[in-house]
């Protein structure tokens, strides 16, 4: 603090000029003339002396403590100690292999192991300086999160004020609350907690929420800290972030007691083991009994006990080597199957799907489940009535995997069988010779055009806020609109004439429909849902010709030359285009303005093409996860402007995998059992000055544990 000879009183008066002087330079003026991190470490000043003299507080403080004039809610917080992720272990196997890892890379020294529960909630680092509560921040991307001091300073389990520890065998380091202390853990809602919440909901007539996670996920949004007090929600510590002249401990067990004993709730069920056989027996332990818990959990994290050894294994760019998560397989439930319905999608494909008994099954309750499509009901065998098993296949679709053990079937139950004709439209359904899906083909099918719209409209393409199926649906009905093109024409007039239509909401649909006008070409293309082509290649198209013009004027050969598109996708999108009823459909987007690509872009390429050196030609390289500095498409830029190639998966010819934050699981398995090289981000910009894999040589001398722990 730089508070010097001056006195509590004379610096919280400093502070709180200094605060209102920024807020108002900021919110009303607009022109800043201190950054987030200065004003951030001015507001938490304020807080901290004010904390730590109550008597000083007074209501109008601009720290916001009382007042609640001011908030710094979710300006971005740069963590001093990284909060990094966890890599996953599935099952007993990868479990071992891991503590085989861990093992090499301690040399022969012999590990302990301590088990904690894998609490689903959001991981939170919570500040103290001067034993005072001065900032908590969500994790983000690890390097910067968001602040929600206010919202965190409401949950009962965290303390406002660091209680001393007590010394054991008369350590004097252990008395004192260390000047800067940093908490890390989980905040969640209680399963109880979360069930009072809905029911209060229900009666209110609000939709209920989805799961306890998401809860305690808004409930930390809320701009509004009372919203956050009205919502129960707890907090696990579990590990610490950064400290400064804090106690030396030998064990993480003594970490956690010390976290403890300053005033955070520690879990109870945290275990050491000596050997991994022990530690999967445990989670398998957990696994069975997960339910028996008032709060949720998803797997278990093994840790390793000596922070000396934990120094010796280190992190990866993603995680600590010295830490696994086992996330438990997905959950499976019994339900009785209602009925089995089909929907027909933007292809026309119809797929069944079941309507059943809701049930809560991992993290959610399921009211509709995928069937997949015609065979998968046969082979199944399942049939409304039924008593059926229930999964979440990879954590998040939902699906039926057959009758239950326990199911009694009626002597005269039959075989569902699927329908003749369409239910959007009534026309007959067709299951192409050798092909999976039936389809509707009737290209006027009302179904079919809904969700066409509906995916032309989606996050992932013109990403059109506040168009959801329902709404396309009543456009549809009414007729205003028929198709995507029709939805740059409409008017806030016409949206006002629909039923529970207001002023705000049409005048907010209007804008939102026209800004996404600008979306890039290839959001566009990807966005037309024309069958086989779909991001990867809707961005390779762009990213050659530059327009759509361009790529309608292309033959067969040359869209299928392109690296990402091959024969298929480029006959079909070819016949798409030739398509007369298409081709006007283009011109309407035209003449609504919609960005078809930029006519100058190819010019500029082969400028930015001539004065770059092709230091990648004709070499692949995979970008997976987030990079710092640039986008998915300036990442895709940056190679292809060095003559490179950046498809969308690994393969042999594959010459490196870039790996930022948050990297595809699949993507890195790929690689490694390919032995394809794997960079760091911070390898990225070397490898596009160079076109060699930064290290290559190095690794080449690394002992082959190095290399392995470096890709584990
Ligand atoms: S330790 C460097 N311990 O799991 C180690 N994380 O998948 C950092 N989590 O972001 C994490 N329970 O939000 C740790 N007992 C526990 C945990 C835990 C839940 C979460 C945490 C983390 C995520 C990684």
């Amino acid at each position: 603090m730089s508070s010097g000879a001056t006195s509590p009183q004379q610096r919280v008066g400093e502070l709180r000029a200094q605060v209102a002087h920024h807020n108002e330079r900021y919110h009303t003026l607009d022109d800043p003339e201190i950054d987030d991190a200065d004003y951030d470490a001015l507001a938490r000043e304020l807080r901290a002396l004010e904390a730590e003299h109550p008597d000083l507080i007074v209501p109008d403080s601009p720290s916001g403590r009382v007042g609640g004039l001011i908030s710094t809610a979710f300006s971005p917080v740069e963590h001093r100690v990284p909060m990094t992720s966890l890599d996953n272990a599935m099952d007993r196997d990868e479990l071992r292999s891991w503590a085989d890892r861990v093992a090499r890379g301690l040399d022969g020294q012999i590990p302990t192991f301590v088990c904690e529960l894998k609490f689903d909630g959001l991981a939170m680092s919570i500040r103290y300086e001067n034993g005072q509560f001065v900032q908590a921040a969500t994790r983000g991307d690890g390097r910067v999160g968001e602040d929600v001091t206010d919202n965190v300073m409401t949950i009962a389990d965290v303390p406002h004020e660091l209680t001393a520890p007590h010394a054991p065998g008369g350590s004097t380091l252990f008395e004192a609350v260390p000047p800067v202390v940093e908490v890390r853990g989980e905040v969640y809602m209680r399963t109880s907690a979360f069930d009072r919440l809905n029911a209060r909901a229900v009666e209110a007539g609000q939709k209920p929420f989805v799961n306890p996670r998401n809860s305690a996920a808004g409930s930390l949004r809320q701009k509004d800290a009372t919203k956050t007090a009205e919502r129960e929600l707890s907090f696990w510590a579990y590990q610490l972030g950064e400290v400064i002249d804090g106690p030396e401990f030998t064990s993480h067990v003594d970490t956690l007691n010390w976290v403890g004993q300053i005033g955070f709730p520690i879990n109870e069920h945290v275990k050491r083991f000596d050997t991994i056989d022990e530690v999967a027996t445990h989670c398998k332990q957990w696994q069975d009994e997960r339910h028996a818990l008032d709060y949720e959990i998803d797997g278990v994290v093994i840790k390793v006990d000596d922070p000396k050894q934990r120094d010796i294994l280190g992190f990866t760019a993603r995680a600590p080597r010295w830490a696994i998560a086992y996330k438990f397989p997905p959950e499976e439930r019994t339900t009785t199957l209602l009925d089995i319905q089909v929907s027909v999608g933007r292809t026309g494909r119809a797929t069944p799907f079941a309507v059943l008994d809701p049930v809560f099954v991992g993290g959610s309750t399921v009211g509709m489940a995928t069937l997949h499509n015609r065979e998968q009901v046969a082979v199944k065998d399942v049939r409304p009535g039924d008593l059926v098993i229930v999964r979440k296949a990879g954590d998040v679709i939902p699906e039926v995997v057959g009758p239950a053990a326990q199911n009694v079937r009626r002597k005269e139950s039959v075989a569902w069988e699927f329908p003749v004709d369409c239910p959007g439209c009534g026309v007959a359904l067709i299951l192409p010779e050798g092909e999976a899906d039936t389809r509707c083909f009737n290209p006027d099918c009302p179904a079919k055009r809904i969700q066409k719209i509906a995916y032309f409209a989606a996050r992932v393409g013109m990403d059109i806020e506040g168009l959801g199926a329902q709404m396309i649906e009543k456009l549809v009905g009414v007729g205003l609109i028929n198709d995507a093109a029709d939805l740059y024409l409409l008017t806030v007039d016409q949206l006002i004439s629909l039923d529970r239509v207001g002023e705000t909401s049409a005048t907010n649909l209007v804008d939102s429909i026209q800004g996404s006008k600008d979306r890039p070409l290839h959001k566009f293309i990807r966005s037309l849902g024309v069958r086989h082509v779909g991001p990867s290649a809707s961005q390779a198209l762009a990213d050659t010709f530059f327009t759509l013009r361009d790529i309608m004027s292309r033959s067969v050969e040359e869209m299928a030359a392109v690296d990402g598109v091959g024969e298929v996708i480029a006959t079909t999108f070819s016949e798409w285009l030739a398509a007369q009823a298409n081709r006007e459909l283009i011109d309407r987007f035209e003449a609504a303005g919609v960005n078809l690509g930029d006519p100058d872009a190819a010019a500029r390429a082969a400028e930015a093409k001539a004065a770059i050196p092709q230091t990648l030609e004709g070499k692949a390289v995979v970008v997976t996860g987030t990079l710092a500095g640039y986008n998915r498409e300036e990442a895709a830029l940056a190679i292809a402007s060095r003559g490179g190639k950046s498809p969308g998966s690994v393969s042999k010819k594959t010459l490196a995998l870039v790996i930022g934050e948050s990297p595809g699981a699949s993507k890195l398995t790929k690689a490694e059992a390919l032995n394809v090289p794997i960079v760091e981000a911070d390898g990225f910009e070397a490898l596009l000055e160079t076109g060699e894999v930064p290290g290559a040589a190095l690794e080449s001398h690394d002992s082959e544990l190095e290399s392995e722990l470096e890709s584990g």
